[in-house]
């Protein structure tokens, strides 16, 4: 599979609302750098290197949090199925589920899948870890996989409605893995 520059990055991200919190980082390190200027600006007896201070984390802290923003550029995407219920999301997905993923994640998504105990770090259990993470970051991490660990991508396995489709069934499995 192609590796994406950080530009395919922006790109994807771009189309998404996540683009929003991107804007909002810089314009936190862009105020930043306006209450550096006022500083520097002042006679010197009358700067305050608390506000320098301040104003330097706002740049660094803006940069951060855009730059973070754009790691997994599609968790703000709307899923193209969001109009299916949780019933039609399981018969379509349940299948595609057992086939290419049950063997780690386990059938009901618990993490403990046959292979569980041969990798390091083990399966997600969608059950305690996930249920957090949006729909568009499942389908990132499904579609690119995760790397360092045994997660595989499934760009060329999987249809990219096929891994839609996944990703709502997972937050699904850990819903229901929740229930009493
Ligand atoms: C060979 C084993 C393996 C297979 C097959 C596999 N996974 Fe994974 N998966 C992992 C591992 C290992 C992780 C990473 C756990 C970590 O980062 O701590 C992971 C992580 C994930 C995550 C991220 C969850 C999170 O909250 O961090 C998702 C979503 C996921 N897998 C979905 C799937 C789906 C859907 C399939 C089938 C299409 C699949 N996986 C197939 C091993 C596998």
């Amino acid at each position: 599979m192609q590796p994406l520059t950080y530009w395919d990055h922006l790109r994807i991200l771009a189309g998404t609302w996540g683009v929003l919190w991107v804007l909002f980082g810089l314009a936190a390190a862009l105020a930043g750098a306006g209450i550096l200027a006022g500083e520097a600006r002042k006679p010197r007896e009358r700067r305050s290197s608390e506000r320098a201070a301040g104003g330097l984390l706002l740049i660094a802290g803006g940069l951060l949090w855009s730059y973070l923003q754009t790691l997994v550029p599609t968790r703000y995407a709307a899923n193209p199925l969001r109009g299916l219920s949780a019933a039609e999301v399981s018969a379509r997905a349940m299948p595609i589920y057992l086939e290419h993923c049950a063997a780690c994640h386990g059938e009901k998504g618990r993490g403990d899948g046959p292979l569980a105990e041969f990798v390091t770090p083990r399966p997600a259990d969608f059950g305690t870890h996930g249920w957090h993470h949006r729909e568009g970051e499942h389908y990132w991490w499904i579609t690119r996989g995760i790397p360092g660990t045994a997660m595989p991508s499934f760009a060329s396995f999987l249809t990219e409605e096929e891994r839609w489709l996944l990703a709502r069934y997972v937050k699904q499995l850990g819903r229901e893995a929740r229930l009493p």
